[in-house]
């Protein structure tokens, strides 16, 4: 790994960036401009839920590019039309608004919660959150996550989100006011980790907003669009949420994102919310795509299974080297390292060709396609397996 400017580099230095330029992907694997070849087990942080370049993805955006790109979003088209009708199906939501980011999607979240507030609530506009959630890169969206390293940035930020400790219904409890609207929150927190919340924590969160009248929001950006087994995260603990946000997947590498409402909490007026892209026409088609594959049952089944397989390969990692617990559900698994190795770890796998990502020091994640084979586990298992015990012989010897 390098951070070293590419030699015609000209975008801004926002991150560590392997010198390495991809120029293909299919499937689970990806190639690089000297044609080396990467297992891929980040998939853009979980976007590419059927993998690199889906046939059923560039069909669907060759056919819609050919017939109509953006009519404007003053206007109806019958992707945008389709794809919310389809969301709706099956979800327990009644209107959708669509989006370019999660993070556009949050905000717009946070927006309806105020909306909510000023026209239900006295003007409440007060959002519980969690520590350790994440929520986007926007000003508020970074208000909003509970992510320690964004605290002394860009101040000031935007006020109005108070933050509980995940799985602690007494920490939410003691943060309600007169003030507060909503409860935001992921099913499964993932960039700190893959911290799951659990499901008794869910209907309990559920139960304590309801009766204080507060919006309760999911954010599935991450755990949305089948990556836990269920197209959505919430139906693992059978509860029915007011607001909900999807991202990534929902576009299988294309920017899709989209904010789903009950009727009761989708009081947006018109000129509160829009965006000259929301809703393309192109955009939606590869959505629809998606949903068509990732909705039906049997793929859904073979996430949880492939998921099932997934975890017990890496418990028997975790068991022959000495590591820690494997967490999170379906094909958003963390296993832990329990020492701050991630870094090396994912840097000696790029150099062994394998995607891998570290999103806390002592963690790494996993996130595949949905549809990756049990063989391209075992390869990675393999090259992990490698990789942990050369780490482990240089430990020894040191
Ligand atoms: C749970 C969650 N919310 C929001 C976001 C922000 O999405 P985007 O990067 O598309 O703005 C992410 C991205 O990692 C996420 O994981």
């Amino acid at each position: 790994m390098t951070n070293t400017a590419h030699p015609f580099d000209a975008l801004m230095d926002i991150t560590v960036r392997p010198q390495a330029v991809f120029v293909r992907g299919e499937g689970s694997f990806l190639w690089d401009a000297s044609g080396n070849r990467y297992l891929d087990f980040v998939q853009g942080w979980a976007v590419n839920c059927l993998g690199h370049s889906p046939a059923a993805v560039a069909d669907a955006l060759c056919t819609q590019a050919r017939l109509l790109l953006t009519p404007s979003p003053a206007f109806y088209n019958a992707p945008a039309l389709k794809l919310a009708k389809a969301l709706v199906d099956k979800s327990c939501f009644d209107q959708v608004f669509f989006a370019n980011s999660g993070a556009e999607a949050n905000e717009g979240a946070i927006k309806l919660a105020r909306k909510f507030g000023a026209l239900h609530k006295n003007g409440a506009y007060e959002i519980i959150t969690f520590e350790g959630g994440f929520h986007g890169r926007t000003l508020a969206t970074m208000s909003a996550s509970g992510k320690k390293a964004f605290e002394p940035l860009f101040e000031p930020k935007v006020p109005g989100f108070r933050k509980a400790r995940l799985n602690d219904l007494d920490s939410v409890q003691r943060l309600i006011s007169a003030n507060t609207v909503a409860v935001m929150l992921e099913p499964i927190q993932g960039e700190a980790g893959v911290w799951p919340a659990t499901d008794q924590f869910l209907r309990e969160l559920r139960a304590l907003t309801s009766k204080h009248g507060l919006l309760l929001i999911v954010d599935e950006i991450q755990t949305g669009m089948g990556r836990t087994g269920k197209l959505f995260g919430y139906e693992h603990a059978a509860i029915t949420p007011d607001i909900m946000t999807l991202g990534k997947g929902i576009g299988g590498g294309v920017p899709l994102a989209a904010l789903l409402a009950t009727e009761r909490a989708s009081c947006f007026e018109h000129g509160d919310q829009g965006g000259t892209f929301n809703g393309n026409p192109l955009m939606c088609a590869a959505g629809l795509a998606v949903l068509e594959v990732v909705g039906e049952q049997a793929f859904l089944k073979s996430v949880t299974d492939t998921g099932l397989f997934l975890e017990g390969e890496l418990q028997k990692l975790s068991a022959r080297h000495g590591l820690g617990e494997v967490r999170g559900r379906g094909l958003l698994l963390a296993l832990d390292l329990k020492l701050p190795i991630g870094a090396s770890i994912i840097a000696q796998a790029f150099e062994a060709g394998m995607l891998l990502n570290s999103p806390q020091p002592n963690a790494l994640r996993f996130m595949p396609a949905l549809n990756v084979t049990r063989e391209e586990i075992a390869e990675l298992i393999d090259g992990l397996d490698a990789i942990l015990t050369k780490v482990g012989a240089a430990r020894r010897v040191a």
